[in-house]
């Protein structure tokens, strides 16, 4: 796990969360359809959700309100602590647990119908041992699904519409946001090769066509009106559905 990335967390979780307004509800990230029209996932009744990188718990709440047993992961506690007042306000139940979605050794082998994660892929570097990982706490024809950034939204600059950056360059990427902020660019190959490597088959991949409003709220987010016009030339956004076999 990162130190940078955990502080940049603990730090920003409060202004995130006011910022951001994610929904409660099974998300896939800003301006993208929500698990009501993708329908990847399928009955979530008496079924065991693993959420890695669950954040506020939004998703996570999404999957108890449709009768799943959840456990969310998370390494930030600020974002655990909001996480616990959204879960009481909603009256759902959430196992939260602090810990590295590459390390998910508080997880039984097999225990797990799905894992989800929503945006929070490109926070880590060793994708190899996140996803053997989440193949090993999966029960047999289990599924993970995620969405994550895009490899081809890194590289264009989303003011100018120029390319910034070379494709092929991937691994760490800090910039200056809010304090030192770290992210992992994944090339599409790196995802899906390791996706394979893990032992995964693959049954998905969604590039949502983001030349629409925000499904979240079905209004423009203005501050980040940029980005919707970028969103207009390449998706910002991308989802892999996978099966242990
Ligand atoms: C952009 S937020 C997304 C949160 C949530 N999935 C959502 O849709 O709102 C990314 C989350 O990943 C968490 N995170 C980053 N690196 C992590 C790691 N190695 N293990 C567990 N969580 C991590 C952060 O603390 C943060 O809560």
């Amino acid at each position: 796990m990162s130190k940078e990335i955990k502080k940049w967390w603990e730090d920003n979780s409060k202004t995130f969360q006011e910022e951001s307004k994610v929904p409660i509800g099974i998300t896939y990230g800003p301006a993208v359809p929500t698990e009501n029209k993708l329908k990847l996932i399928g009955n979530l009744k008496g079924k065991n959700v693993l959420e890695i990188g669950c954040g506020g718990a939004q998703c996570g709440i999404g999957f108890a309100k449709r009768g799943a047993n959840v456990i969310g992961i998370d390494l930030s506690k600020e974002q655990l602590k909001y996480a616990k007042s959204l879960i009481e306000k909603n009256k759902v139940k959430i196992k939260l647990l602090q810990g590295d979605m590459v390390n998910l050794h508080q997880i039984k082998s097999n225990s797990q119908d799905i894992v989800f994660s929503s945006w929070a892929l490109f926070y880590i570097s060793d994708l190899k041992k996140c996803f053997k990982g989440v193949y090993r706490v999966l029960k047999k024809k289990g599924i993970f699904v995620f969405s994550t950034n895009h490899p081809f939204w890194k590289i264009i600059d989303s003011k100018t519409l120029r390319i910034k950056k070379c494709y092929y360059k991937n691994g760490r990427y800090e910039t200056c946001y809010k304090g030192t902020y770290v992210s992992y660019y994944h090339l599409i190959s790196e995802l899906v090769n390791n996706l394979i490597s893990a032992g995964f088959i693959l049954e998905r991949i969604e590039e949502p066509d983001q030349r629409i409003k925000d499904k979240y709220t079905s209004k423009e987010i203005v501050p980040e009106n940029y980005k919707i016009k970028a969103m207009k030339f390449v998706p910002r956004t991308i989802i892999f559905k996978a099966r242990k076999i």
